[in-house]
């Protein structure tokens, strides 16, 4: 396995290469992130893995000095997985400021982005960015950032990007919890605690697949019952698969109706996201 740095370097070592699948990361890795990059060896004969913490995702009151950068025991995981690490400094990939950006769909504005704002412009904009230096014929997202992956998919589609997107399934510990590289900042009370809002989520699963189709008032009794635990919650949305927009409870719609619940909320300073999809087939 090569760590490379440079764009140069990169371009001269994937030259050859028949097909390349592409993991980008923000390092800190997981076994989420692992399980990607070994589902990417059935998409390329050359598996590159990247490693940036981009500084254009973060706005200015989050994480981004805190973030946790750990190359040395990133690459030591991905001995024997990835082929390449791609680990560039911030100044290879912004050499001078960054004046064009990828503007997302509007999507990018809700969820995550209400809160977020300017937050899915910069993970897109270093996405293509990555895309187009690597340029693999596959590349891997984890349905855990389920927004994410939607943009990325909808970027992919409307630029006409010639790769594949993938969305891995979400990893997660023995009692439920989405693995996060943000898990870490949990003090030991909130991480037994935090598994609740994946709880929550199966909960409101269930009772849609008994025939609850009055979303909003679900979303509301989660939305309490999250509060009732001093969990700040930003949103707990039931949407389409296919666009994300907010399922609707009409009861045409419902035959193979492919729905997926989301939600972020704070658990004192640290901000947890998961999602869980629903399928209606009649
Ligand atoms: O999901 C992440 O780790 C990041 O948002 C990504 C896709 C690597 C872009 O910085």
């Amino acid at each position: 396995m090569q760590v490379i740095s440079t764009i140069a370097e990169l371009r001269a070592r994937l030259g050859n290469e028949r097909t390349i699948a592409f993991v980008p990361t923000m390092g800190n890795l997981h076994e989420g992130h692992l399980n990607l990059v070994r589902q990417a060896r059935e998409h390329g004969s050359c598996v590159v893995a990247s490693i940036f913490v981009n500084p254009l995702q973060f706005g200015p009151s989050e994480d981004f000095d805190r973030y946790p950068r750990t190359l040395e025991a990133d690459c030591a995981q991905l001995h024997g997985l990835a082929d390449v690490v791609f680990a560039p400094p911030a100044n290879e990939i912004y050499p001078a400021q960054q004046t064009v950006f990828v503007e997302p769909p509007p999507i990018a504005s809700e969820l995550c982005g209400a809160t977020r704002p300017g937050h899915f412009r910069g993970m897109a904009t270093v996405v293509l960015k990555l895309l187009n230096i690597v340029q693999p014929h596959a590349a891997l997202f984890g349905k855990k950032d389920y927004q994410q992956l939607h943009i990325i998919r909808r970027m992919v589609s409307e630029l006409n990007l010639p790769v594949r997107i993938v969305g891995g399934e979400t990893v997660r510990a023995a009692d439920g919890l989405a693995l996060s590289s943000r898990n870490q900042y949990l003090s030991a009370g909130e991480r037994g605690e935090a598994v609740f809002l994946y709880r929550t989520l199966q909960g409101m699963r269930q009772a849609i697949l008994q025939g609850e189709r009055d979303f909003e008032r679900l979303q509301e009794r989660a939305v309490e019952a999250l509060a009732a635990r001093d969990w700040l919650v930003d949103y707990v949305a039931v949407r389409n698969q296919s666009d994300l927009q907010p399922a609707s409870p009409v009861k045409d719609d419902l035959a193979q109706r492919e729905l997926v619940i989301l939600a972020a909320a704070q658990l004192g300073n640290t901000r947890l996201l998961d999602n869980v999809e629903v399928c209606l087939v009649d």
